[in-house]
Formats: C-alpha cells, sequence, structure tokens
C-alpha cells in the first residue's frame, strides 16, 4: 500500500478486513485513513474539524446544547431513487419495480468513479453494527468514507467504534462492506466546499455479494449506508434467505392502565407520520395509557422458537423530517432532538436557535433559510420560499426520546401482536380496516398505496402503489418479497392481525375528516381489542371495522354520523382501485404468490 498517514491506531487484526481496507486506499487514493472508534472525544474533533470548514454551524449552546446545524448543496437533498440501482446477476432477481444493471458493467463504472476519489481527503473506516450487539439478530457493515458528516451522523443512527471492531475480529458473522465516497476529490491547494457532493450520483446494491456501492451524494438515506441501504435492500435479501423479515416499519408498545402491554409494527411510506406515531401521546382524557417507541422507521422481524413474531429496531437513532415537528404535533420528538442533535436544512434563527415551518404558531422575524438567504415571513408571502426544505432533518439520539420503551434495547426484541399499513390517501381508504386473515393481510399491504411526499426527490402529491412502503427499498422481486411474507406464517404460532390506517381522508371541500395525531390513539386502541378478543368487528367488502361503540371516544366530539362518513366503502371507489392493484400485479405476474391472484378475486366479489 502507498504511504498514507494513519490519523489512528488500528483497532482490527481481521486479516480481512485490513485486506479490504488497502485495496480500497489503493483504489480511492486517500491522504489518510482514520479508523473510528467511535468515542465521545473524536465525535467532538469530527464535529470542531467540520465547524472548521463550514460545514456545521454550532446552535447556541444554551438554547440547543451540543446541537449542530448543516446546510447541503441544493442539489443534494433527498434520497434519488432513479440512482439506485440492484446489480443481482440476473435482471429477474431485481424485478421490475427496481432500476437493474448489469453487476460485471457497474463494477467497471464503480471502479472508475471511485479511481482516487478521496484524494485530498481523509478516508474514514467506520464499523457499524445494525441491532444491539448481543443480538442474535443484529448485523455487522463497515462502511469506507470521506465524509466526517456521514461518520457523526451513524455515531447517532448506528452502533459504531471499538466495540463493533472487537465483534468483527471474532469473525463470526459475516461483514457487509459499504464503499462511499462523496466524489469530491481536491486537488493540491484547492480549497474545500462546506457540502462536498457530485451532481453524478450512483447508490449501488449487489444483493449476492452483500456489498454497497454510494457515490456523489452525502445526504441522509444515500451516504448514512446502515439505514436505507443496508438494513432494508440488502437486509431484504438476508431476510428472504435466512428466514426473517426486513420492513419499512415503526415498532410501538401500548400499555394499558392495569399494565398490559401491546406491541405493533406499523409501514407508512416516508414522511407519512411514522415517527410521529412512533412517539403518540394518547389523549389526556384516556388516562393511565401510555405509548411506548422502539423505533420509528425499520424493524427486523424473526420468529422465535415458540413461534411467537420478534421485532428490533436496528438503529439507535432518528432520521427525521423537521417540518411540520412541533410541541402539540409531537412533544416527545421536540425533546429528543433539544439537545445532542445534528439539524440539515432547516432555517437558521438570529439567535444560534432552528426553526421550521409548523415548528411554532408564529414564524421568526427573521431567519436564514436552508440555503443560507435571508428569510421573512413577507418574503414568504410574496415568493413561497419556505424557510426550511420539506426534506429538512433532525438526527437525533433514540435514547433520548421520553417515550422510549425500556425493551428497546432487548437483543431477542419485543413480542408483535399486529401489523399495520397505511398511507396518505384523500379519498377512498376508511380511517381503520381490519384484514380478515393473514393473506388478505398481505393482499393489503402489497397493494397500499400513498400520494408522494418531499422524501425522495420528484413530484409530490401523486398517487403511487407502494407495496408495505417497500417500493424504493425492496433488494429483490417484489413478487418474490410477497411469496415471502406469504411464507413467513407457516413458520408462527401466533398470528399477527393485519390492519391499514388512513388518517389523510378528507371530505368534498378538501378538510381533512380526522384531527389525526394524539387522537390516533383511540383507532391504536381498538387494534389492541381486537388482538386481544374484546372488540367485535362489522363485516365489510374489505374487511372487518369498528363499531361505533367500540371506540373510545372519551374527550373527543366525533359523532357517530362522522364516523360513519369517514369508515364509509364506496364500492364504485373500490373497484377502480382494484383495478389499480391490477396495474402493479401485470407488472409481477409471473412471479407473484396465487395467494394474491385470490385475495383479489375474492375482494372483486365481495364489491
Ligand atoms: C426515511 C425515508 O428517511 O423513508 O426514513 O425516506
Ligand atoms: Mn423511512
Amino acid at each position: 500500500m502507498a504511504a498514507r498517514a494513519h490519523t489512528s491506531a488500528v483497532p482490527s487484526s481481521n486479516k480481512h478486513l485490513l485486506r479490504w481496507v488497502e485495496k480500497m486506499a489503493d483504489l480511492t487514493r486517500p491522504d489518510a485513513i482514520h479508523w473510528v472508534d467511535g468515542s465521545q472525544r473524536e465525535y467532538d474533533r469530527l464535529c470542531a474539524l467540520l465547524e472548521q470548514r463550514g460545514t456545521f454551524i454550532r446552535l447556541n449552546k444554551e438554547l440547543w446544547p451540543g446541537c449542530y446545524y448543516a446546510r447541503s448543496d441544493p442539489r443534494d437533498v433527498a434520497r434519488v431513487e432513479e440512482r439506485t440501482f440492484i446489480c443481482s446477476l440476473s435482471r429477474d432477481s431485481a424485478g421490475p419495480t427496481n432500476n437493474w444493471a448489469d453487476p460485471y458493467e457497474m463494477r467497471r463504472k464503480l471502479k472508475s468513479l471511485f479511481q482516487g476519489c478521496m484524494r485530498g481527503r481523509t478516508m474514514y473506516v467506520l464499523p457499524f453494527c445494525m441491532g444491539p450487539l448481543d443480538s442474535p439478530a443484529s448485523r455487522i457493515g463497515v462502511q469506507l468514507t470521506d465524509s466526517p458528516y456521514v461518520v457523526v451522523s451513524m455515531r447517532i443512527m448506528a452502533r459504531i467504534g471499538r466495540a463493533v471492531f472487537a465483534e468483527i475480529d471474532k469473525d463470526v458473522k459475516r461483514v457487509v462492506p459499504c464503499m462511499h465516497s462523496v466524489g469530491a476529490p481536491l486537488e493540491r491547494g484547492q480549497a474545500d466546499v462546506p457540502w462536498p457532493c457530485n451532481d453524478t450520483k450512483y447508490i449501488v446494491h449487489f444483493p449476492e455479494t452483500r456489498e454497497i456501492w454510494s457515490y456523489g451524494s452525502g445526504y441522509g438515506g444515500n451516504a448514512l449506508l446502515g439505514k436505507k441501504c443496508f438494513a432494508l435492500r440488502i437486509a431484504s435479501n438476508m431476510a428472504r434467505d435466512e428466514g426473517w423479515m426486513a420492513e419499512h416499519m415503526l415498532i410501538l408498545g401500548l400499555e394499558s392502565p392495569a399494565g398490559e402491554k401491546t406491541y405493533l409494527a406499523a409501514a407508512f411510506p416516508s414522511a407519512c407520520g411514522k415517527t410521529n406515531l412512533a412517539m403518540l401521546v394518547p389523549p389526556k382524557a384516556l388516562k393511565g395509557w401510555k405509548v411506548w417507541t422502539v423505533g420509528d422507521d425499520i424493524a427486523w422481524i424473526r420468529p422465535d422458537e415458540k413461534g411467537q413474531l420478534r421485532a428490533i429496531n436496528p438503529e439507535t437513532g432518528f432520521f427525521g423530517v423537521a417540518p411540520g415537528t412541533s410541541a402539540r404535533t409531537n412533544p416527545n420528538a421536540m425533546a429528543t432532538l433539544a439537545r445532542n442533535t445534528i439539524f440539515t436544512n432547516v432555517a437558521l434563527t438570529p439567535e444560534g436557535g432552528v426553526w421550521w415551518e409548523g415548528m411554532t404558531d408564529t414564524a421568526p422575524a427573521q431567519c436564514l433559510d436552508w440555503q443560507g438567504r435571508i428569510w421573512t415571513p413577507e418574503i414568504a408571502r410574496k415568493t413561497g420560499a419556505s424557510a426550511a426544505h420539506p426534506n429538512g432533518r433532525f438526527t437525533a439520539p433514540a435514547a433520548q426520546c421520553p417515550s422510549i420503551d425500556p425493551a428497546w434495547q432487548d437483543p431477542e426484541g419485543v413480542p408483535l401482536s399486529a401489523i399495520v399499513f397505511g398511507g396518505r390517501r384523500s379519498v377512498t381508504m376508511p380511517l381503520i380496516y381490519q384484514a380478515f386473515n393473514w393473506s388478505a393481510g398481505v393482499y393489503m399491504g402489497a397493494t397500499m398505496a400513498s400520494e408522494t411526499t418531499a422524501a425522495a426527490a420528484g413530484a409530490t402529491g401523486k398517487l403511487r402503489r407502494d407495496p408495505m412502503a417497500m417500493l424504493p427499498f425492496c433488494g429483490y422481486h417484489m413478487g418474490d418479497y410477497f411469496r415471502h411474507w406469504i411464507k413467513m406464517q407457516r413458520r408462527l404460532n401466533a398470528t399477527p392481525r393485519v390492519f391499514h390506517v388512513n388518517w389523510f381522508r378528507k371530505d368534498e371541500e378538501g378538510n381533512f375528516i380526522w384531527p389525526g395525531f394524539s387522537e390516533n390513539f383511540r383507532i391504536l386502541k381498538w387494534i389492541v381489542d381486537r388482538v386481544r378478543g374484546r372488540a367485535q368487528g362489522k363485516e365489510t367488502p374489505i374487511g372487518w371495522t369498528p363499531y361505533y361503540k367500540d371506540i373510545d371516544w372519551t374527550g373527543l366530539d366525533f359523532s357517530e354520523e362522522q364516523f360513519t362518513r369517514i369508515q364509509a366503502v364506496d364500492r364504485a371507489a373500490w373497484r377502480t382501485e382494484v383495478i389499480g392493484h391490477e396495474e402493479l400485479f401485470f407488472d409481477l405476474h409471473d412471479h407473484l404468490p396465487p395467494e394474491m391472484i385470490y385475495e383479489r378475486e375474492l375482494l372483486i366479489c365481495r364489491l
């Protein structure tokens, strides 16, 4: 290997790792290599370095202790789905919902992109563990990255550092290699920019060899490779092969006043309120009930030896959408992000604090927007410019969440009793209904749809089919993924009940019918009652729905007439809905499990 400064001791003796790091350094040509120990001291030093470079601004220490503020390049603000590739050996294994590219050609392409791409920069060797270190369910990766922003963000989002190197040295678990570069080498004497990135972006997965290569972006899911790339796209492949499930789901526990605890996992597409639901505060009138947070984005789920599904949250932090988050909509998130948090692409106030649309009723008189331009409410009125980018984010430690479940790091995971699907649907979808059985539940998840948001680059507000909220994240053929879901039930003694919710139904004038937020708890409570056999369901063509009397309305004025309206199943609209299902199934037909066809036929008959 060429002489390269190591800015830290090499804390691993694993030969495969050492050889790989050497090979990748030879390819990317960094000036120095830093082996990440994961300590607070190292974190503080990297944050200071990011401040020096202008990537970070330290927020007011009194108001926002331990918090930093970053603005990305305006061309690097969200996940780039059209630049995300699944490079399986055959196109057929990736399926029609993924961008497939030939693995041999892609390797050639990546080799040329990564050639010398870290010149003038330090390469960080960042070991991370998804899931508790002592959990049989956890999985390990090592990310090589030239972005210190990624290193400090990953310290919040995952277990990193020395303890993970020690795990790797045991050589028991296979390590997923993750290459990442912002794609902005520095020539000698060339000044750096606060947010280096490249207009050419590639987010690439090799499912068979379990590898990730990400080039050109420093933002969120494109760059924090433990999250979407590993914990969903690669992990979905591992899960299929090993008999478990890697899902885009929050996990929460509901505790009754008597101390009875029921856990559920819920899948919603990006930016549909998963974080809010995971941290829900029950309405004050429902005394003694509590919601506990296990995770807000990803669930790894497996049957235990008794045939009970158990779920872990592989992450340790929340990478949440900031706009819309407030003391009213999500007080637990506001408490979580009050310290030791990294904010990206929100607004900076003159006091050295942060602000975003929806955070307070009144906007600050003036602030700097997410691009560093002066922003006032007056400017916003005239130009429509928002202070924060709609996909502006907070990266905050889960341990700081007031509602974090005492069992959130249990190596065995928490027992799951229900699975909930949902999306943003202004029409057609009732507030709540329950699938008749597991295969109808899989059909329900497979056909779910949502109006698009800003979490991914592209148009917002369009209806898109997003099976199990995994459309951008399933690392193999979607039809095979449905089959895997169907098959999972055979290993279970207790099948979780499956539900669909829609907090976003609107009336003819375009107003939301349901108050949402805390009031959603009433619906979760009905789910618990159904799971525990305490509430009857009313049969409809699409599934079981609640009787008005079975929802606890204490403290909320919501009439039976309003409830009937929000629960309405319009048969004509549903027949159109089923045509939408067929469009998706048409693309997947040769891999579709027969259960999906039966369920569709049954649904059509009932309608
Ligand atoms: C996320 C997403 O960041 O789903 O969680 O886009
Ligand atoms: Mn997500």
